[in-house]
């Protein structure tokens, strides 16, 4: 069956795929056409099952609803014919549906069984499918008619059919609190992000425009950057203190060659590094430097737990790792991270070594070779430097080492600050965050342990509250010196002198940074 405009097309989780209309499968007539403008109403209605990964048989029910519709108006020939064409496109759908990503895991049996006409792979979408999908799903709103598709499709590295699903609702939402701020607002009135977009649109636009996109785009974050997080991380730089130097270092290593892959093109020769190491003690904010990151928007990020990559099954792992960065290179712009990568790249003798990790080691070397650098980079944390095999840190992969330290007076209080920010917790006037900082005692307190203390003060303060006036009032809450002395009489610092040494040590072997 030929693609031609009159297909109607349904997005499952990223990838078009086409229900054949009604005219490709009887012969074109009057009462055809109208058939099919019903049906193509009726199928757009039914859109938005199809892009849950958990739909199901049920779900798609909707589709022989439309076809028993369209029973009355045809003969029995006819009726035969669209039965077959659309159980056709059900299966294909179904396939589709329950197998992103997981299709190896169908029991063969079931896949066999003619009841799966046609396997679908369902793939993150490029740029062009997404400015493709974005166009399709905004049919469902009401779009000004230069809404650029091709600037949205460049800016949503990364999202996938769910997310742009969600993010077309989100720029109607946006478009309505627009008009309606619009309405209510005084003169001289501004304020939100939203206002931001009111003040360029000299024409106050009733329909979805460009800037309700880009808003909705900070409100929306695809969900390839939840992978390996437990959670969304709404993590920002401005949660993490005394980074700066690594922040703008990564930004130059990261951002500006995974955006600009023209210039680096032009402007070097050969292929260029794509491995950034972040290394150093625990609790020092590795992890959070990339959550970060992953924040910073306009590209994908595809974040990984080393330990959670490793499989008891036989060639999972490898599979794993594979599917990690063909993922990647296809949402490019993206940097994939790998988390605690020690557990995956141990060096040890090669009797030692587990068939799993050499395995899945070699795995991640041979991608990395193959990778194409100049819009993809792979960032990756460990806390254990020492036992990293010497092949991952080889020029051309992880050859960029950012040492990430136990900070000094000055970058405690720079931490102290983020982690106290916006009056959370609340601190009394009287606590100083400059002379906890300064105490000999916080030596080698790391960004964790600096949390820990203050979480510490914080609990201690809600145990004497509770004890003094029988409940917690927020109003009256404050953490005052002698709550974060007293966390002090309880914490030391995780890292001992010796520990600092030795990670140092190791950190100068592959040239500190
Ligand atoms: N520079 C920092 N600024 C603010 N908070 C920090 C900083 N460093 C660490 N923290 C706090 O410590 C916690 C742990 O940090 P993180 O998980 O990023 O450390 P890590 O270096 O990845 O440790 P590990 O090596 O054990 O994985 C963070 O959730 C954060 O609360
Ligand atoms: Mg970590």
């Amino acid at each position: 069956m030929s693609r031609n405009n009159s297909e109607l097309p349904v997005t499952l989780m990223g990838e078009s795929v086409i229900i054949p209309t009604l005219t490709q499968l009887i012969e074109e007539t009057e009462a055809t056409k109208e058939i099919d403008k019903a049906l193509k109403k009726k199928a757009r209605l039914k859109e938005r099952y199809l892009f849950s990964p958990s739909a199901n048989f049920e779900d798609l029910g909707g589709i022989d609803d439309i076809v028993n519709d369209l029973k009355e108006y045809l003969d029995p020939e006819q009726r035969n014919l669209v039965e077959l064409g659309y159980n056709g496109c059900k299966r294909i759908l179904i396939s589709g549906v329950s197998g992103v990503g997981k299709i190896d895991a169908l029991d063969y049996g079931f896949m066999s069984a003619a009841r799966f006409t046609k396997k679908v792979y369902i793939d993150v979408p490029d740029e062009k499918s997404r400015s493709s999908i974005l166009k399709v799903l905004s049919k469902s709103i009401k779009i000004n008619e230069d809404l650029n598709f091709d600037e949205l499709g460049a800016k949503t590295p990364g999202y996938v059919g769910s997310d742009l699903r969600d993010l077309v609702d989100e720029a109607g939402l946006v478009a309505d609190e627009r008009l309606r701020k619009n309405k209510t607002r005084k003169p001289n009135e501004k304020s939100s992000d939203l206002d931001e977009s009111m003040e360029t649109e000299t024409n106050i636009s009733r329909n979805v425009i460009d800037t309700d996109f880009y808003i909705a785009l900070k409100r929306i974050k695809p969900s390839l950057k939840r992978d390996g997080f437990a959670s969304i991380p709404a993590i920002t730089w401005a949660d993490i203190g005394a980074c700066d130097h690594i922040r703008k270092k990564l930004m130059a290593t990261i951002l500006l060659p995974v955006k600009c892959p023209a210039f680096m093109e032009k402007t070097m020769r050969g292929k260029t590094s794509c491995g950034i190491l972040l290394h150093g003690p625990p609790g020092c904010g590795k992890t959070s430097i990339a959550k970060a990151i992953a924040n910073e928007g306009e590209i994908a990020f595809i974040s990984v737990k080393g330990p959670e990559v490793l499989n008891m099954y036989v060639g999972e792992s490898e599979r794993k790792i594979r599917d990690i960065f063909e993922k990647a290179a296809k949402a490019k712009p993206c940097v994939i991270f790998f988390d605690e990568i020690d557990a995956l790249c141990t060096e040890r003798a090669a009797s030692e070594r587990s068939n799993v990790t050499q395995s899945v080691l070699s795995q991640i070397l041979t991608e990395m070779d193959g990778f194409d650098n100049q819009s993809c980079l792979v960032l990756a944390a460990t806390n254990r430097l020492d036992v990293l095999d010497s092949a991952i840190l080889r020029p051309g992969r992880f050859d960029n080492h950012i040492y990430v330290g136990v900070p000094d007076e000055a970058a405690r209080l720079d931490i102290l600050k983020a982690i106290t920010r916006n009056n959370k917790p609340p601190l009394s006037s009287e606590v100083s965050l400059k002379s906890i900082a300064y105490d000999s005692r916080l030596r080698n307190f790391t960004g964790a342990d600096l949390r820990g203390l203050i979480e510490r003060a914080h609990t201690i303060a809600c145990i004497e509250m509770y004890d003094e006036i029988g409940t917690l009032d927020e109003e009256k809450f404050v953490i005052k010196p002698h709550h974060i002395e007293s966390a002090l009489k309880e914490r030391g610092a995780s890292i001992s002198d010796e520990m600092l040494e030795f990670y140092l040590k190791s950190a100068k072997k592959v040239g500190l940074s």
